[in-house]
């Protein structure tokens, strides 16, 4: 499967796990595909559904897929801007990252968000307890090469022709009001923050908040699937064995990389939570795979729990 990458990156996006987390989600034809914490927005849009709500608690993000869907910022606007302010970064280097992150911090312009997201150190995006982004420069004045642009203005317009096409809806919600809104032939995809990691204003993340979406979770009519992580070399995440219990759990090994070097792969359990058994729907893949005489995929049933009624 090809992933198409979206305009905007953000911390724990899921580009290596979205054909794994889309062999496993079941929608409806009728219900509505949503997404409490998109992020990047990575998976949703390459399900393509035909109905999305997608969510998060970043308005940042939101207003920048909003402007998308209006019209505000499309491919050829935004290889406009880049081209402007890719040649006054090569010209003047750090000082014109920092200004654009001033200009940002005061009016919220989507475009600057744009720009710092792919100017700034590792692409991530970080705020501070006053919600200003203060990630520093990324070091590459030349970053804003006309084959980067053109990169950036694609991916942008895979969205534009998305949004066009399907009814997506973005809203800056908090995931209790997100998850509420579901119902039976909904799809709940959830990818909240990890305890403990990628902590900034907008993605503080407590034992008492995986315990909510859990419960909430619990109670939700609609099929979902919720990322977390099972465990990596040092330790195992506990939350998985004190609330997925009454769900079924799949593990997929991912690495992370951790500086340019290949020998610095550091192996990861992912998981995924569900709440119904995808054994159907991946029979049927696998029956396909083997008619086409390919190996069935490598995917992992490490753990299965029946659920209890659903
Ligand atoms: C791990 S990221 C999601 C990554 C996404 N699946 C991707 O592949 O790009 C978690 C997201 O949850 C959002 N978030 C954090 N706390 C939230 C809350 N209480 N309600 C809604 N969204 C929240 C963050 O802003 C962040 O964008």
């Amino acid at each position: 499967m090809t992933v198409n990458v979206p305009p905007l990156k953000c911390q724990g996006i899921k580009t290596k796990l979205v054909e794994w987390i889309k062999d496993h989600a079941i929608l409806e034809k009728d219900g509505t595909w949503i997404e409490p914490f998109m992020g990047s927005g990575v998976v949703g849009f390459n399900v393509r559904p035909n109905r999305a709500v997608f969510a998060d608690a970043n308005p940042h993000i939101v207003n920048f897929y909003n402007a998308i869907k209006s019209g505000k910022i499309t491919a050829g606007i935004a290889k406009e801007f880049l081209e402007k302010e890719g040649a006054l970064l090569q010209a003047k280097g750090g000082d014109h990252y920092y200004e654009v992150r001033e200009r940002f911090n005061k009016d919220g312009s989507s475009l600057d968000m744009l720009f710092l997201n792919r100017a700034c150190f590792n692409g991530v995006m970080r705020f501070n307890k006053k919600g200003e982004f203060n990630v520093p420069f990324g070091h590459k004045p030349e970053r804003f090469a006309k084959a980067y642009i053109t990169k950036i203005a694609n991916q942008i317009k895979y969205v534009t022709q998305a949004v066009s096409q399907y009814d997506w809806q973005f809203v800056c919600a908090d995931f209790r009001k997100t998850i509420g809104s579901a119902s039976q032939n909904d799809f709940v995809y959830c990818d909240p923050p990890y305890i403990g990691r990628h902590v900034d204003y907008f993605n503080s993340w407590s034992e008492n908040d995986e315990q909510e979406l859990y419960d909430l979770l619990a109670a939700v009519s609609a099929k979902f699937i919720l990322s977390t992580w099972h465990s990596n070399q040092y330790r195992t995440n506990s939350a998985v064995e004190k609330y997925a219990y009454r769900f079924t759990v799949l593990t997929r090994e991912h690495f992370y990389h951790v500086g340019a070097s290949e020998k610095n792969r550091n192996p990861m359990l992912e998981a995924i939570v569900l709440n119904y058994n995808p054994m159907p729907k991946i029979e049927v893949q696998l029956e396909k795979q083997m008619a086409l005489f390919e190996r069935p995929h490598k995917s992992d049933y490490v753990i299965y729990t029946p659920t209890t009624d659903n």
